[in-house]
C-alpha cells in the first residue's frame, strides 16, 4: 500500500462499507457504538447487536443499518441462531488500570458469552478482550479456555499488536477464537501507518471547538517531562502511530489526555473525528450523544480494519465447513 494521507483515507473509506449483499449473519455481544461489528459487516457479515448503553445503540443503528437490542445481557438473555457470535465482554474486571477483580465482579461478561456459545453452538465464535487476562489472571483465563473446549470447540487465543494490521496506534488486544478446525488467524503486514498519514491536514487546523489544555495541565506536563527527562513527550507524534487510546485518554480531562502540539507551543485536545480516525473508523461514520459518549464509545471501540482482517478470516473458515 502507497504511503501517503490521501491514499490511506482512500484505502480506508473503500474497505470499510457496508456492502449490499452479506450472505453470513451474526450476534455481537456488548457491541458498543459497533466497531467490531462494522468491520465484521464491511466484510459480509450482517450482524445483530445487542448493548445495554442507549447511545451505543443509537451510533450502532445509525451508522450500521441493523438492529441493535438495547438491553442488559445475562445468561438469560435470548438469542437467534446464527452460524457467527463475537464479541467484547467488558474488561474493566480484568484491565490493567482497573481493580483486577475478576471473576467475581458482576460486570464480568464471560459467563453471559459462555452461555451464549452453548445454547447456540455456532460454526464459528470470536472474543476480544484485553491483552492481560492470560497472564494477569491466568486461574480465570485456563477456566474459560476450559469451558470453552468443553463445549467441542479448537479454541485459540493470540494477542494482536493492532499497529500492524493498517491501524495508526500502538494497541494491543487479545482474541480468543473457538471453531471446529481450520480457522486461521490474519498475518499482520509489514509496514505501520502513522499518526500523521491518518489525520493529515486536520492535525494543524484549529476547530471552532477546539479544547485547549489548561495552562495548569501545560505546568503539570511540564514538570512531569522534566523530572522525568523525558524524551518522548506525550503529544502526538505525526511521524509514528499514536499511542493507545482508552476511554479514559479521551473522554476525561485527565493530563494524559491525547492532545497535539500546534506550532505556536498551545496544546489542543484531539477531536473526536481525529480520535475516530486513530481508530480507523471512516468519516461517514457518525457517533451519537454528548461529547464524552463519543469519546468513550471510540475509546472502548474495536478498531474496524483490524475487525476487518479477522471477519475475512471468519469468511474464509465458514467456507471451508460448508
Ligand atoms: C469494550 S466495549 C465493546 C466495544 C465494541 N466491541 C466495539 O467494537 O465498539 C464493551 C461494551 O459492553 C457494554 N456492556 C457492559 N456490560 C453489559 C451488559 N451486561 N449488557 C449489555 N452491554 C453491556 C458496555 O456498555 C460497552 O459498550
Amino acid at each position: 500500500m502507497a504511503r501517503s494521507y490521501e491514499d490511506y483515507i482512500e484505502y480506508l473509506n473503500d474497505t470499510i462499507q457496508i456492502p449490499n449483499e452479506q450472505p453470513y449473519l451474526a450476534i455481537d455481544l456488548f457491541a458498543g457504538c459497533g466497531g467490531l461489528s462494522l468491520g465484521f459487516e464491511a466484510a459480509g457479515i450482517n450482524t445483530i447487536g445487542y448493548e445495554m448503553v442507549e447511545d451505543c445503540c443509537l451510533s450502532y443503528r445509525h451508522n450500521l443499518h441493523s438492529e441493535c437490542h438495547q438491553e442488559k445481557i445475562t445468561t438469560e438473555t435470548p438469542f437467534p441462531q446464527v452460524d457467527i457470535i463475537i464479541g467484547g465482554p467488558p474488561c474493566q474486571p480484568f484491565s490493567r488500570r482497573g481493580k483486577q477483580t475478576g471473576k467475581d465482579d458482576e460486570r464480568n461478561g464471560f459467563p453471559a458469552f459462555i452461555e451464549a456459545v452453548r445454547r447456540i453452538h455456532p460454526q464459528i465464535w470470536v472474543c476480544e478482550n484485553v491483552k492481560g487476562l492470560p497472564e494477569q489472571n491466568k486461574e480465570y483465563f485456563d477456566s474459560i479456555m476450559e469451558q470453552f473446549r468443553s463445549l467441542g470447540y479448537e479454541v485459540e487465543y493470540q494477542v494482536f499488536q493492532i499497529v500492524k494490521y493498517d491501524v495508526p496506534q500502538n494497541r494491543e488486544r487479545l482474541v480468543i477464537v473457538g471453531h471446529h478446525g481450520g480457522f486461521q488467524f490474519p498475518l499482520p503486514r509489514d509496514y505501520k501507518i502513522t499518526a500523521g498519514e491518518a489525520l493529515g491536514a486536520l492535525a494543524f487546523e484549529i476547530p471552532e471547538n477546539a479544547a485547549f489544555l489548561t495552562p495548569a495541565m501545560d505546568e503539570y506536563i511540564a514538570k512531569y517531562e522534566a523530572a522525568s527527562k523525558c524524551k518522548n513527550p506525550r503529544d502526538l507524534h505525526l511521524d509514528r502511530p499514536a499511542r493507545t487510546l482508552t476511554c479514559r485518554n479521551l473522554a476525561g480531562a485527565t493530563s494524559d489526555m491525547h492532545r497535539i502540539k500546534l506550532p505556536d507551543g498551545r496544546r489542543r485536545r484531539i477531536t473526536v473525528r481525529e480520535a475516530a480516525r486513530l481508530q480507523s473508523f471512516p468519516d461517514w461514520f457518525e457517533f451519537c450523544g454528548s461529547e464524552e459518549s463519543q469519546y468513550t464509545q471510540i475509546g472502548n471501540a474495536v478498531p474496524p480494519l483490524f475487525a476487518y482482517a479477522l471477519a475475512q478470516q471468519v469468511i474464509e473458515y465458514l467456507k471451508g465447513v460448508k
